[in-house]
């Protein structure tokens, strides 16, 4: 097999991809380079810079690489601009998977893993985990992209013999060194590091939820453990005769409150700045959490890595780009 991982620059690409080559299968990246970071991929690794809205270059890296299977990361993935920009992200996440899988299913690839998220479910009702049989209701329309998205994989697969894969992350977090961790500013874990850096009190928004602590709680799973079951995924569409489509969950299986958070953030920082409340968000669910027993059974995967170790090495990439975090420690 050789796999063509698009948006294998970017942050869940290139742990991706230094976890298939290192398990040795043969990689190839597509990357428009957006939003990734060359330097992230090893050297040595196919690099085709260009977008998998173009079908010529499509064809081009299929041809020339030999790609017989693709890991599908490459998409826009900020909630808010979302909501911003509909139409862009419509147009990039759902019209250009449909450009993607006609390209693929014209060249006679026969394997399809796609990057889905936790967004497809909104805010599921109750206390109990979040299975793949939990009702998916997004709440935006990133959320809706993914889930039409995977409609779309699904359905594709039936048509023309596609083996498909979606894989839905939770909440993504650590590095497996720090020259990959994620750049954004957009999940708990940055807005905590980016407050503390500049002396300020991180936020958390509502202790009013009914959770033990009244902070919301997110089910947070390590970039590694994620990237482990792509590679999983990879080695089950890659079995001769492999067909049909599966959809699992990725998470840790375990709650964390963003108390709990922010008090592992402390240890490890040595940032003792006491997080302040305000208002809640619209729209963030008091409790997600994913049961992962589906992606155990069909894939043999397990997280590994707990929180410490997904907080502390966030915290090396966040200091390898802003040095003066340490030192205001
Ligand atoms: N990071 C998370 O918390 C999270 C959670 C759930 C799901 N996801 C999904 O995981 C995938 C990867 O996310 P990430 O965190 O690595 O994001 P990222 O922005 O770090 O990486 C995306 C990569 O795709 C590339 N890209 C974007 N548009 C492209 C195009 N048209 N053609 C070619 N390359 C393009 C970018 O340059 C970048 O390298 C996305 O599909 C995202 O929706 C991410």
């Amino acid at each position: 097999m050789t796999w063509m991982i698009t948006g294998g620059a970017g942050y869940v690409g290139a742990h991706v991809v230094r976890t298939m080559l290192d398990a040795g299968e043969s990689v190839v990246v597509l990357d428009d380079i957006s939003s990734g970071v060359p330097s992230r991929l090893p050297e040595g690794v196919p690099v085709v810079r260009g977008s998998y809205l173009d079908r010529e270059a499509l064809r081009r890296a299929f041809d020339r690489h030999g790609v017989t299977g693709v890991v599908h990361c490459a998409a826009k993935k900020q909630v808010g601009e979302s909501v911003e920009q509909p139409i862009w992200y419509y147009e990039t996440n759902l019209h250009g998977l449909a450009v993607l899988l006609d390209e693929v299913v014209g060249a006679g690839i026969g394997r399809f893993l796609f990057s889905s998220s936790a967004a497809v479910y909104g805010t599921p009702p109750g206390d109990d985990v979040i299975t793949e049989d939990t009702p998916c209701a997004p709440m935006s329309p990133y959320g809706e992209t993914k889930l039409a998205g995977e409609w779309l994989v699904r359905a594709a697969g039936r048509a023309h013999g596609l083996a498909t894969v979606c894989l839905r992350y939770f909440n993504i977090a650590g590095a497996e060194r720090p020259e990959l961790a994620d750049t954004g500013v957009f999940n708990v874990i940055p807005l905590f590091f980016d407050a503390l850096t500049r002396g300020d009190a991180p936020k958390i928004f509502g202790d009013d939820y009914p959770t033990p602590d009244g902070t919301c709680i997110r089910d947070y799973i390590h970039v590694e453990d994620l990237a482990e079951a792509h590679l999983a995924a990879a080695r089950r569409l890659a079995q001769p005769g492999a067909s049909g489509d599966l959809t699992v969950n990725l998470g840790s299986g375990t709650g964390v409150s963003v108390r709990a958070m922010a008090d592992m953030i402390a240890e490890v920082t040595g940032h003792r700045e006491p997080a302040v409340v305000v208002a809640r968000r619209e729209g963030d669910p008091a409790r997600s959490v994913a049961s992962y027993a589906l992606a155990q059974k069909e894939l043999g995967w397990t997280p590994r890595r707990d929180l410490r170790d997904m907080v502390t090495s966030a915290w090396e990439g966040w200091v390898l780009r802003h040095p003066e975090a340490r030192a205001a420690g």
